[in-house]
């Protein structure tokens, strides 16, 4: 078994890579036959131009990057970890810059899907992190993980995070994470989406909401909100609603286009554009 820290901090000895130093050596310790510390830092990761090739022409990306050589160190993964430091209430752009690229990936990564994951999101202080662990697990899932942890440590200046108590519980998280067989979800009351851990949710009516991130429908209980076994099962990035998306919605997004073409011409010289 290959456990991976993939940190997504640029600053070296930060918050994020003692972390990941620390949890690649639990992760041995924890029965891993190997660890290693990946540095988002270290590969030249470009913005997605839009182009759609990977998807109409069944190509690689054209971006010449270091897109796949990252990609191949996270599919080396049985178990991944994630760890990435708030940056303005959000995640560092070059991990949505990764994110961004998730087409490309799907195609290369999905025979790869359901690798076990973890992810815990650094942040100077309380109250300013609300949307981190759904970022960053959004990006796990949209790369085909399921997330059995995910949680904030608190830290401002380089190291702080040694001094939380939560830190001094990675041990027990990163066994779960190793030990981690995966079983069905069963329905249940949580604080949080148990797919991606998000505590924000979008209200549909009544005491009825949905995760964004997952749209699995959550109803408001008594402490928390009630999570359905099979929604829990059934969320937007199983590897079956992946592929769906991506046959019937984005394959066929080029014949759709391209039965609206004339239509846009015209409009276009109406608008003088
Ligand atoms: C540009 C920038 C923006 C930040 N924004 C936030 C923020 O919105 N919320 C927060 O809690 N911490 C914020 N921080 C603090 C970092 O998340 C914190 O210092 C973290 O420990 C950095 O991790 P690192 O040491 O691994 O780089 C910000 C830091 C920087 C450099």
């Amino acid at each position: 078994m290959h456990f991976i820290s993939f940190v997504a901090s640029e600053r070296r000895n930060g918050n994020c890579d003692l972390l990941g130093r620390l949890a690649t050596r639990y992760a041995k310790e924890s029965g891993a036959d190997s660890s290693e510390v990946v540095y988002l830092k270290n590969y030249n990761i470009e913005q997605c131009r839009g182009c759609l090739s990977c998807v109409f022409e069944k190509t690689k990306c054209k971006i010449n990057d270091d897109l796949y050589q990252l990609l191949d160190a996270i599919q080396k993964a049985d178990r991944l970890l994630l760890i990435a430091p708030v940056y303005v209430l959000s995640v560092p752009g070059k991990l949505k810059m990764l994110l961004d690229r998730f087409l490309s990936a799907y195609d290369y990564l999905k025979d790869s899907y359901g690798k076990p994951a973890m992810s815990i999101g650094v942040a100077a202080l309380n109250d300013w992190h609300q949307f981190q662990l759904p970022l960053i697990n959004l990006f796990l899932l949209s790369f085909g993980c399921h997330i059995v942890d995910s949680f904030i440590v608190y830290g401002a200046g380089p190291g702080e995070v040694l001094l939380e108590d939560r830190t001094a519980e990675l041990p027990v998280s990163i066994q779960k994470l190793i030990d981690y067989r995966r079983t069905a979800f069963q329905s249940h009351v949580s604080k949080h989406c148990p797919i991606d851990f998000s505590t924000l949710f979008e209200r549909i009516e009544g005491t009825n909401y949905r995760c964004p991130v997952c749209l699995t429908p959550a109803k408001v209980a008594e402490d928390g909100y009630f999570f359905h076994a099979k929604d829990l099962n059934n969320h937007r990035w199983t590897t079956q609603k992946i592929q769906n998306h991506y046959i019937n919605w984005i394959v066929k997004t080029k014949p759709r286009f391209k039965s609206k073409f004339r239509e846009i011409l015209k409009k276009r010289k109406t608008f003088g554009l």
